[in-house]
């Protein structure tokens, strides 16, 4: 049976990617992931991918040369689809135009809230509670250059409770929203390039 071969980008304590390893074989049965990529070294990202049995690289992010390095990562493990799951960095055209797969991203807000540049970790959840809204939540969409700018893909709403802080508020939006959304998402996504796969043999 074909599968499409996932990688996952990651800068961070890789809790999205988690739910991604973890959802193989029950929600996520059209692709795998085959490659995690962390843009330091260090990351507990990382160490989830070893514990999974899944190949990794480290990318450092701020060296030059970093978009060429995953693409070319991306081909050598013939990388169907990427998966951005907690990625600081913002992707050029270039790189979204060089890659031939899909690109998804999970961002903890709905967007078009609390969305684009300086929006990210912790800092969008301060601005919901900052702004009083009572609903808040997560959203995967398809990335393009503009920074969380693509088209939505799914999204799942999360209720801001009194007395919340931004820790507290993250923890609910990961636990309800976005451990859910990614591999639905990435389910999704892994068919719809089977299918793909499929019409073309
Ligand atoms: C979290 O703030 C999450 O909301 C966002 O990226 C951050 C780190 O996620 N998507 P992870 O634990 O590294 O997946």
């Amino acid at each position: 049976m074909l599968t499409a071969r996932i990688a996952v980008l990651a800068s961070g304590g890789g809790t999205n990617l988690q739910a991604l390893i973890d959802s193989q074989g029950g929600v996520l049965t059209s692709g795998s992931i085959s490659l995690v990529i962390a843009d330091r070294a260090g990351l507990q990202a990382e160490a989830r991918a070893q514990a999974a049995g899944i190949a990794s690289a480290v990318i450092p992010r701020r060296e030059e040369g970093f978009e060429g390095r995953v693409l070319d990562a991306l081909e050598k493990h013939r990388i169907d689809f990427l998966i951005l799951a907690g990625f600081l960095g913002i992707l050029s055209k270039d790189f979204i135009e060089r890659f031939p797969g899909p690109i998804i991203n999970i961002h903890p807000s709905l967007i078009p809230a609390f969305c684009g540049k300086g929006f990210y970790g912790l800092r969008v959840h301060q601005a919901a509670l900052d702004y009083g809204v009572k609903v808040t939540g997560a959203t995967v969409h398809y990335v393009n250059e503009v920074p969380d700018g693509g088209q939505i893909l799914l999204q799942k709403a999360v209720e801001v409770r009194p007395g919340d802080t931004a820790e507290r508020l993250q923890s609910r939006v990961l636990r309800e929203a976005e451990w859910k959304l990614l591999p639905q998402a990435a389910e999704i996504v892994s068919a719809q390039l089977v299918r793909e796969k499929e019409n073309t043999l």
